[in-house]
């Protein structure tokens, strides 16, 4: 406030010194804050249906759904929560992931790269259908492959 004050007051002196060859600086408010991924994904109306969407897309997909055949609709159901509030939490939203570790969610299933591959195409899908636009998608899958070396071959 007081530096908004002291800035508007130089702005309007300069002029008046003989300063007056460029035109002084408007002085504005602070800019508002840059949208979050989060806020620019839709929130998390927007991430529940891109993980509805996404592990629809998982279960028909046979190059990876059998590491899913085993979970009931309770496993499903709290696999959906901890995805929701990763993706949540990862693009600046609100939420807290209170799922286990990447490490230890994965381990024992031998997960090779053409699995990962797999399941981010699957991702993908239902980013496209959700009609995210390039960049934020991009920003998400960079997020996301970021956990790659935690997930495959472990
Ligand atoms: C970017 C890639 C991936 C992410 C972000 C991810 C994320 C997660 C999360 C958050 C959980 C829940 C952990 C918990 O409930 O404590 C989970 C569990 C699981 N993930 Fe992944 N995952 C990825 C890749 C994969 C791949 C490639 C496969 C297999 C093809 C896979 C198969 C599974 C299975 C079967 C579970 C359930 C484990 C259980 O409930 O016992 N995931 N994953």
């Amino acid at each position: 406030m007081r530096l908004t004050g002291i800035a508007l007051a130089l702005a309007l002196a300069l002029p008046a010194c003989g300063g007056a060859s460029k035109p002084a600086a408007t002085p504005t408010a602070d800019p508002a804050p840059a949208a979050t991924l989060y806020e620019r994904l839709g929130g998390k109306p927007a991430i529940e249906i891109v993980i509805d969407k996404f592990l629809a897309n998982v279960v028909a997909d046979a190059r990876i759904n059998k590491f899913f055949a085993g979970l009931d609709g309770a496993a499903v159901a709290k696999l959906r929560g901890h995805l929701v509030d990763q993706v949540c939490s990862a693009t600046g939203g609100d939420c807290q992931y209170t799922g286990r570790s990447m490490k230890e969610s994965h381990t024992g299933m031998n997960l090779t790269d053409d699995h990962f591959t797999a399941i981010v195409e699957d991702l993908i899908a239902a980013l496209d259908d959700a009609g995210v636009k390039p960049a934020d998608k991009d920003e998400l899958l960079g997020i996301l492959g970021g956990l790659k070396g935690d997930i495959v071959g472990q």
